[in-house]
């Protein structure tokens, strides 16, 4: 009997000592299961709050919340990543809700827009008022309108269309360089072309650095443009002796203005000279030719006499003996001995102090005006 005392003595001392053992285990076990609880609430919150929103959401149709919910949906975004597939569910459903809202959200819009026209309306109102303070303007307009109208209108009066149409009006402003307080004359050369003589007198001129007219027919222009491109091309000045060298004295006004402007419209055709100063052949000239040629007339001072003597001393002395400055000299570039002459004329008048000009620089040099229909002998020399 002691024995099984001890042994259930034994046994209490086991059960008493394990107590507190199962107690402290029990403890662990309820301080787990807190910890345990204490995470699941920390979690759920969240949970429980977005499944709010999400109804609310569904239910609220105001568009103001629904921009809210918009403008959180991306913060929520990693909160439904967990749950995707729960999370894109309700998402279409909330797709079709905000589309819808926009609507109304337009509609309002525009029943705001119609309060602006309205709004309008009383402008259209300030409108005639503006209207009539533009009315004042625009007929300020017409004024300067009118201002620079009459302006333009003069525009087209010195264009003078008609006239270069038919002649090409003056050449390009020649840069004439003759001193006017030298002596200075003019070679005229008549009927040419003819480019084995023309050819040598331009030659000559152009190794002395002078310049000379020609007064050229018109009907012998398609036979020597190369000659007649290279007279306006070396400086000289390029005039008119008539289409067919007719004697202008027995023409009427139509046949004298034939005359020139069959010839002029073919030089232009080869060189831009526009209308040309005229030499009548023979020197004819009447009232009708006075009253119709519409450039001044050219003549001459010194008649060398070329056509005449068909000598080059002769042509020589009869230019030198009489010679002086202003003279405008009268040759004929048809002649071998005419171009002999020139040969030496050239160099020697150079030498003895003349200035070989054209017929234009001489006369716009001297100041001296060259009216349309007059005929001129010479410009009015120095001194
Ligand atoms: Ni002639």
């Amino acid at each position: 009997m002691q024995t099984e005392n001890k042994q259930n003595q034994k046994k209490t001392r086991r059960n008493q000592e394990a107590l507190p053992i199962l107690m402290l285990i029990l403890l662990s076990s309820l301080l787990v299961l807190a910890i345990v609880i204490g995470i699941y609430y920390k979690v759920q919150p969240n949970m429980t709050a977005s499944a709010d929103t999400k109804e609310n959401y569904a239910e609220k149709n105001e568009s103001e919340e629904i921009l809210r919910v918009v403008t959180k949906a991306p913060t929520k975004a990693p909160t439904a990543i967990p749950e995707p597939t729960t999370t894109k569910a309700p998402s279409p459903t909330e797709a079709p809700t905000p589309t819808e809202t926009p609507s109304p959200t337009v509609t309002p819009t525009e029943a705001v827009t119609p309060s602006p026209t309205p709004t309008k309306a009383p402008s259209p109102t300030a409108t005639p008022e503006p209207t009539e303070a533009e009315i004042p303007s625009p007929t300020a307009t017409p004024e300067p309108t009118e201002a620079a109208t009459p302006t333009p209108t003069a525009t087209p009066t010195p264009t003078v269309a008609p006239e270069p149409t038919e002649v090409p009006t003056p050449t390009p402003v020649k840069d004439f360089t003759a001193d006017p307080e030298k002596p200075m004359v003019a070679f005229t050369f008549d009927d040419g072309p003819y480019t084995p003589v023309t050819g040598r007198i331009l030659d000559v001129l152009k190794e002395y650095d002078s310049h000379a007219t020609f007064f050229i027919v018109g009907n012998r222009i398609s036979s020597y443009t190369d000659t007649l491109k290279r007279i306006y091309e070396e400086g000289h000045q390029v005039a008119s002796h008539t289409w067919s060298h007719k004697n202008l004295k027995e023409l009427d006004a139509t046949g004298i203005l034939e005359q020139i402007n069959k010839t002029e419209k073919k030089l232009n055709q080869y060189v831009p000279v526009g209308s040309v100063m005229l030499r009548p052949p023979y020197g004819a000239t009447n009232a009708t030719v006075r009253a119709t040629v519409p450039v001044p007339m050219i003549h001459w001072s010194v008649d060398s006499l070329d056509w005449q003597s068909r000598n080059t001393d002769a042509i020589i002395e009869q230019v030198l003996k009489d010679v002086s400055d202003g003279d405008i000299i009268l040759m004929h570039d048809l002649y071998d001995t005419t171009a002999a002459a020139v040969e030496y004329l050239v160099p020697e008048l150079v030498e003895r102090g003349y200035q070989l000009v054209t017929v234009e620089e001489m006369f716009a040099v001297r100041g001296q005006e060259l009216t349309a229909g007059k005929v001129y002998y010479q410009a009015i020399p120095k001194r």
